[in-house]
């Protein structure tokens, strides 16, 4: 069991991983200024950091940020396909002059090359880019249950890499828990990750359960809730959680920013977080989260927040017929 007392050593230190409920425990030592973030072991035995980078919505000063990022500590960095900025993101890696192996990048096979061949292509395409010889985990970027078939394939490249040794890991991205259970029952490879939008109002208790009952790692894509900037479904009216103002009680109280105190409820949750930014002070503020605790009235209080409101595309409706439904608008 992990004590405050253990927890925090560990944390500070770096010596050892954190025990994350949920979570299988990582015992792997950790080198370097890799030990600023505790590392998760994945269904499969590869070591993951609990935080990482997120890079979505920035393209131009992607390969700054990054390499800022990985000077503060971030040895996590994810990316896709989709957001156009693989090269750049590549760019920022090259220029941080961090060994590779201390590094764990993360990129998402795009739904329009979802088939077999499509997905050893466009992983191709991703590496080239992003000028690697190896990605540490590939995800699945959205279910498509219009196209569960094309999904399927595509997971089926993907082991292929897999058994390559191209990937470090295989995973999957917005599944729903019958997506998950549907997938499992036809492929030979649990997903070792899915990576879904998690963050204080969206709380995703039924995907983190189902992911749990598999073995399956859940990764909050958009913690902060970042999202509904990104999109706002009402642009005169974003929602913003950081604001919160309940959120900014806990945060006064423990003495730290509400985006700290968001991302410890995560990390406390037993659940992995990929977070953007790209200022330098929030770049290295979103990182300093392994001194302090939460206690348990604080996590019930954040659990309590959720209220199912999800910024992002609906996994069971998201696929390319939508997307190109959007861009004839
Ligand atoms: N799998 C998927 O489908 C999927 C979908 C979306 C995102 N993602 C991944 O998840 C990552 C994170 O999600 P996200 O970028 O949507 O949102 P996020 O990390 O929850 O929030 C980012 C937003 O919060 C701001 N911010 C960051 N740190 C802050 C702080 N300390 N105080 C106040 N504001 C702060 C950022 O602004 P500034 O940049 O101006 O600081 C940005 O607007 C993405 O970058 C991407 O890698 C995955």
């Amino acid at each position: 069991m992990t004590t405050r007392r253990s927890f925090l050593a560990a944390a500070a230190t770096g010596a050892g991983a954190m025990a994350l409920p949920g979570a299988v425990r990582a015992d792997v030592p950790p080198g370097g200024a890799q030990g600023k973030v505790p590392l998760l072991r994945l269904n499969n035995g590869v070591p993951m950091p609990a935080l990482g980078f997120g890079t979505y919505n920035i393209k131009q000063g992607a390969a700054e940020a990054v390499n800022t990022a990985l000077g503060a500590g971030y040895r996590l960095v994810d990316t896709a396909a989709f957001y156009g900025n693989e090269e750049q993101v590549g760019q920022g890696i090259a220029r941080s002059g961090i060994p590779r192996r201390e590094l764990f990048v993360t990129t998402k096979l795009w739904i329009a090359d979802y088939g077999y061949d499509e997905a050893l292509r466009a992983f191709d395409v991703s590496l080239g880019k992003l000028g690697l010889d190896t990605v540490d985990l590939y995800l699945l970027h959205y279910p498509t249950p219009s196209n569960f078939e094309g999904t399927l394939a595509a997971y089926r490249a993907m082991e292929r890499l897999l058994a390559e040794g191209r990937v470090k890991a295989i995973g999957v991205s917005n599944f729903q828990p019958d997506h998950l259970q549907r997938l499992i029952e036809r492929s030979k490879v649990v997903p070792a990750v899915n990576q879904v939008e998690l963050h204080p109002y969206m709380s995703q208790r039924a995907v983190r359960e189902a992911n749990a009952r598999h073995g399956v790692l859940t990764e909050a894509w958009s913690p902060l809730g970042g999202i509904f900037a990104n999109h706002p479904k009402d642009p005169k009216a974003v929602v913003r959680v950081l604001d919160d103002p309940r959120i900014g009680e806990v945060a006064r109280r423990v003495g730290k920013s509400p985006a700290q105190v968001v991302l410890r409820w995560h990390l406390q949750s037993g659940v992995a977080a990929v977070v953007k930014s790209v200022h330098p002070e929030r770049i290295a503020e979103n990182i300093d989260v392994f001194r302090f605790e939460l206690s348990r009235e604080d996590m019930a209080a954040l659990d309590a927040f959720d209220a199912g409101l999800r910024g992002g595309g609906d996994p069971e409706t998201f696929d390319m017929n939508l997307i190109r439904a959007r861009a004839r608008k």
